[in-house]
């Protein structure tokens, strides 16, 4: 049985000049903070990255006082817990993975802090060199949107699906995972007018996990274009006075 692909989906990110599109990527915080994080980890990031999707850093103060964190330990050598503060990281839903296995049929949901990275897909010879080019990086989100809103799809006959488990033609692991369909229509509610959908809510959480997996790639890609700029000017020189140099030389 084949493992689906992705659709190739739009993203504000794309191509060498892409961008974070800010108003997305607060869509995508709040599906993971209402839905996702309450399996999913997301350790490596911080809260005061949050400052990035646009927050000030007030709203980024009120928005980690509402998670608690483990501190400690204090004079008596006990641990403690205490609302966490911008430098803290997203605590993470289950002590370890083992509680995590335990509490989801024996798989450990991955914690997401990668997951867009480590999810993206090998294109292979030569679609990887354009690649370079145009900078190529949403193999990742396209993968979690398509995992996200491929769950309807019966399984194909003569396929028999583990106990506990869910179909999911784009799963690349094996045919079936651990996680229910996580995402229903209307279940988190969109200032802004954006449409309550599945699909919707994939893309949003999807564009969010890029910018956690990098949250740098708008200025990887300007730096990147500013060095392809000065190579090319630095080569002509090099050229030109190579010409000079050799030039009274029959
Ligand atoms: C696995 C996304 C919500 C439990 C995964 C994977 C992704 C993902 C990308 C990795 C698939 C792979 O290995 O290729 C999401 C998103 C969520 C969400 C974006 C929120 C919208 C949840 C929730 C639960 C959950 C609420 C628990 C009730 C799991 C488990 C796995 C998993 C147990 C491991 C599956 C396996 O390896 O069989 N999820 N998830 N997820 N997720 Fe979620």
């Amino acid at each position: 049985f084949p493992i689906k692909k992705p659709a190739e989906l739009n993203w504000s990110f794309e191509g060498p000049f892409g961008t974070y599109d800010k108003a997305q990527l607060q869509r995508g915080l709040k599906v993971y903070k209402e839905v996702c994080a309450a399996c999913h980890s997301m350790r490596l990031v911080a809260f005061r990255t949050l400052a990035d999707l646009g927050y000030s850093e007030a709203q980024v103060k009120a928005f980690a006082a509402e998670y608690t964190v483990q501190a400690g330990p204090d004079n008596d050598g006990e641990m403690f817990e205490r609302p966490a503060i911008p430098s803290d990281y997203f605590p993470a839903p289950f002590p370890n993975d083992a509680a995590a296995a335990a509490a989801n049929g024996g798989a450990a949901p991955p914690d997401f802090s990668l997951i867009a990275k480590a999810r993206a897909v090998e294109r292979g010879f030569p679609t990887f060199v354009f690649d370079i080019f145009t900078q190529y990086a949403e193999g990742g989100p396209d993968y979690i949107h398509a995992l996200l809103t491929g769950y309807d799809e019966t399984p194909p006959e003569g396929m028999e699906i583990a106990e506990g488990t869910y179909y999911n033609p784009y799963f690349v692991a094996g045919k079936s995972l651990a996680m229910a369909p996580p995402l229903f229509e209307d279940m988190v509610t969109y200032d802004d007018g954006t449409p309550q959908t599945v699909d919707q809510y994939a893309r949003d959480v999807s564009a969010f996990l890029m910018w956690a997996a990098e949250p740098h790639m708008e200025e990887r890609k300007k730096t990147g274009f500013r060095v392809i700029v000065f190579l090319l000017l630095f080569a002509s020189l090099v050229y030109l006075t190579k010409r000079k140099v050799w030039s009274n030389i029959a």
